[in-house]
């Protein structure tokens, strides 16, 4: 880790302690101190005392251009210029959030008709949640309600984006998830497939529970089923090949909505324009956010197509209006980040980048697989997550209590990385411009840090299970 020569701020040691940190473990934060990002460039990040780090994760899977670059920089100067606030409410707009629009549904998987804006992936998850509801309500359809997501999947920490959540710590003491909320089967074969089973065979189980469910609960009572492509934030989880084939005819027997979650995998993150087009899926309606601006700015979108517009427009006759909407969605700034994005993104051809590095990050990857603590490693493009078990030929998890997965990335970060542990797997979703050299330090310093966990984990003779 190479240290600059003055530290970049001079922030007092109290002042650290007045931010209450997400995702963070609060009892022990006075202790371990937060770490001070104050600068950025490409993909290397500076804390406040000067050390460098390599961005492993594009901040929170989402700064795809890396930091500092240049175009975006000046979009956003010549925005906050000429309008830096206004709204989408009572027929109003910008020029910014039209244009956007229109890319979005120039790149869209599948044709859509309508772009609503929102500031975060998890109000757009909301957002989806509430407008299947007024869809059905509008169709005549007042009981057809419930929403399917998955064990493992993440959408966000709003009331309804968590409820859609499955993940314990999103639920537990938060009195969530919320009724109505079904969660199916997380496509994890090496986790949840049984001895034996390949993942044909896996994936047609999978499919089979879930239209058990379906006809246990009445598919007339359900909306929708909300899935990431790949699953991002509960352990970047590649769903089998075929599974999306499997499963979408049973949705669609049952008239029930494919909602597609591209927060993480929009894009270009996993070596095509969505993840929907790396892995089969074929979604009725789609949340983006994160990459859309490269994260310059907060802005989170959902797209809805005609039939939807449709019925959309005839529940606001009844009613009078459309009663949803957030300040900041679509805020100007937003808009015209997403809209130089996607010029770059195009320009670069950021899919095809993607794809090209994708064989080193598969090679480097796959001799991690020879470490003693690796038991899986798994990726799609530029996202890979990397398990750590106590035992690899019975894939025995360590005890979650000894906390293996935080240590490591402690230890990257120590070696001069910034990586994140989900559990007891190791997340890499470094920024889309990532060059092959930084990429190969960036795993050189995984590896160190996997020998320190190796070794902390002996040490402390805390592998008996
Ligand atoms: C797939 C997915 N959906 C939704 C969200 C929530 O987005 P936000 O944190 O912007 O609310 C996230 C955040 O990581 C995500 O990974």
């Amino acid at each position: 880790m190479s240290a600059r020569e003055t530290p970049l701020s001079n922030l007092q040691a109290r002042d650290l302690d007045s931010v209450l940190h997400p995702y963070s473990p609060l009892h022990k934060l006075r202790e371990m101190g937060p770490t001070i990002m104050g600068q950025g460039k490409g993909v290397f990040i500076y804390d406040t005392q000067g050390n460098e780090y390599i961005e492993g994760m594009a901040g929170l899977w989402c700064t795809g251009l890396g930091f500092g670059n240049e175009e975006m920089i000046e979009a956003a100067d010549r925005q906050m210029r000429s309008l830096p606030y206004y709204h989408q409410f009572g027929g109003k707009g910008t020029e910014p959030a039209i244009e956007l629009a229109e890319k979005l549904k120039e790149i869209s998987p599948v044709p859509m008709s309508h772009v609503f804006y929102t500031s975060s992936g998890s109000e757009a998850n909301d957002t989806q949640i509430k407008l299947a509801w007024y869809y059905n309500n509008a169709l005549g359809r007042p009981k057809k309600k419930k929403i399917i997501s998955r064990i493992k999947a993440y959408h966000g920490v709003t009331l309804m984006a968590a409820s859609l959540t499955g993940l314990p710590a999103n639920h537990m003491d938060f009195d969530l998830p919320f009724d109505g909320i079904l969660h199916t089967d997380c496509p994890h074969h090496y986790r949840f497939g049984e001895s034996g089973e390949s993942e044909a065979e896996f994936v047609a189980r999978l499919a089979k529970s879930l239209e058990e469910m379906i006809e246990r609960e009445g598919g007339e009572t359900i909306a929708a089923m909300i899935a990431e492509p790949v699953m991002g934030a509960g352990g970047v989880i590649v769903p089998p090949s075929g599974y999306f084939a499997a499963i979408q005819p049973i949705l669609k027997e049952h008239d029930i909505l494919l909602i597609d979650d591209e927060v993480i995998n929009g894009f270009g993150r996993t070596g095509q324009w969505w993840g929907a087009q790396s892995h089969g899926m074929k979604p009725d309606t789609i949340s983006a956010a994160k990459q859309l601006t490269s994260a310059y700015a907060p802005l989170g979108a959902v797209m809805i197509p005609g039939f939807m517009m449709e019925a959309l427009e005839s529940q606001s006759a009844k009613i009078g209006t459309f009663g949803h909407g957030y300040t900041y969605g679509g805020h100007p700034l937003g808009c015209a980040l997403g809209v130089k994005a996607i010029e770059i993104y195009q320009r670069m051809d950021i899919p095809a980048k993607v794809r090209a590095i994708t064989p080193l990050f598969e090679k480097r990857l796959a001799a991690l697989a020879d470490h003693p603590l690796v038991g899986e490693v798994r990726n799609s493009g530029l996202m890979a997550g990397v398990e750590l078990v106590a035992d690899k030929a019975t894939k025995r998890s360590f005890d979650p209590k000894m906390g293996v997965g935080a240590q490591c990335a402690v230890f990257v970060q120590e070696h001069g990385a910034v990586l994140r542990a989900i559990g007891d797997t190791i997340a890499i979703c470094p920024p889309m411009i990532i060059e092959p050299d930084e990429l190969e330090a960036l795993i050189d310093r995984l590896v160190l840090a996997l020998d320190d966990t190796e070794s902390w984990v002996g040490k402390a003779d805390l592998r008996a299970a």
